[in-house]
């Protein structure tokens, strides 16, 4: 196992009408901006019941956090900050809502250009001094952005990544009822992002994190086991719950802590969410197939290990089991109905080139757990993807 530091102060409040308790977890004279996306909280009534949580602070709103927050839309939200001297944020929505609301935290008081914080190949952690704190209320279920110290922005042709200590929300309301209303194919998107969290965090080499291999067999089996029920079933409680804690634990620092990481999905997708408008979680499932398949040698260990731990798989030779667990991962993934190549999204083999050289501007060179998967390899990466 490596050295690792595992620090994460966020303060989970799980379960049903916990929303009232916003009054206890929020600073009582807060001055509060509550930002949201485009509207599904008012149209389901969750900002009423969170503006009336807060009592009597004083509390302001801003809107329009869209998917795949966008670096222009978030920097609107900056003046309101500092004009009303807003020193509380809270997020009521799904990743991006957090995400852009995290960014607004650091860029609100920070002293440069804000798009310094995102431009590739600064490294703006140093000079990040303040950000405002922030609380989360999650409507769904996917990136763990509520239990850790990430975001990602759109920003021109690409999204970027920051990350922050300052950035761990200071809690996080977790009430699965609230995602009832989740459209189908966003929670099939959000058990795909947590299932990849998971695998990119554990399908590598063997490094003897036994407790963090455990801990990523468990989430991906309960995925598996309530998967489908939860999108067939979206108001069965527990089927829901479970599909909560598995997102924010995916992602959350604990089963990558001291265990080798390969994010190549996640950056090869971010390009096909900037160039063609994927959905983040199913990039994922087009790409994961096929970095499993070209990185076969490297993770054969693990991709065994995975086959027979994760999907019973122990018959057979080595070679048949690693290909039977990829196919049963993909079609774990079509029976959620998140299509899982290319061509379904309309993305045609001609456009390899354009998202080869997006990388390559992004300095996204050398990708993986052991760094090999370079343009060439992302190449192969995104033709078998087709
Ligand atoms: O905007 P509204 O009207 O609220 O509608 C949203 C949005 O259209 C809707 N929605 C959310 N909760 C709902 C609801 N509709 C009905 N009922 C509810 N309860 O769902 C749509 C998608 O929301 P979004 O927040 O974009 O989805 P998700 O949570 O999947 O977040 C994706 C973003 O997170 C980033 C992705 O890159 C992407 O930008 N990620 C963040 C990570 C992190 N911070 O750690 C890690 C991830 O790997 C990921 O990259
Ligand atoms: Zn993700």
């Amino acid at each position: 196992m490596f050295n690792f530091d595992f620090y994460n102060p966020t303060h989970i409040v799980f379960g049903k009408d916990r929303l009232g308790e916003l009054d206890r977890l929020v600073p009582a004279n807060a001055k509060v901006l509550v930002t949201y996306g485009g509207g599904s909280v008012k149209k389901f009534g969750i900002l009423d019941r969170v503006k009336a949580s807060l009592g009597g602070r004083e509390v302001y709103e801003f809107e329009g956090i869209e998917p795949n927050p966008k670096y222009k839309t978030l920097i609107k939200a900056l003046e309101a900050v500092r004009n009303n001297n807003i020193d509380f944020l809270l997020a009521v929505g799904g990743g991006s809502v957090i995400d852009g609301t995290k960014f607004i935290a650091v860029a609100a008081p920070y002293e440069e250009e804000p798009s310094n914080l995102l431009k590739f190949g600064m490294n703006p952690n140093k000079k990040i001094k303040k950000a405002i704190p922030l609380g989360t209320v999650v409507t769904l279920p996917a990136t763990g952005s509520e239990m850790n110290s990430g975001c990602v922005i759109s920003y021109e042709d690409g999204k970027f990544v920051l990350m922050n200590e300052l950035l761990f929300p200071r809690f996080s309301i977790l009430d699965p009822t609230l995602t009832y209303t989740l459209p189908q194919d966003q929670v099939a998107n959000g058990i795909v992002d947590a299932f990849i969290h998971t695998v990119e965090q554990y399908v590598t080499f063997p490094a003897e994190g036994r407790f963090q291999d455990r801990t990523a067999e468990g989430i991906l089996q309960t995925l598996i086991e309530i998967g489908k029920k939860t999108i067939g079933n979206p108001t069965d409680y527990d089927a829901r719950a479970n599909l909560a804690w598995c997102a924010t634990m995916a992602l959350n620092g604990l089963i990558g802590a001291g265990v080798p990481q390969d994010w190549s999905a996640h950056i090869i997708g971010h390009e096909l969410t900037a160039m063609f408008g994927i959905d983040h979680g199913k990039t994922l499932a087009i790409l994961l197939p096929s970095v499993w398949n070209v990185q076969k040698e490297q993770k054969h260990a693990k991709l065994l290990q995975y086959a027979e731990r994760v999907w019973n798989i122990t018959n057979g030779d080595e070679t048949s089991r690693v290909d039977l667990a990829i196919s049963k991962t993909r079609d774990f993934f079509e029976d959620l109905g998140i299509k899982t190549h290319l061509a379904d999204y309309n993305v045609t083999a001609d456009k390899i080139d354009d998202i080869v050289k997006a990388l390559e501007r992004h300095g996204k060179t050398a990708l993986s757990e052991t760094r090999k998967v370079t343009l060439a390899v992302s190449r192969q990466i995104l033709e078998g993807a087709m």
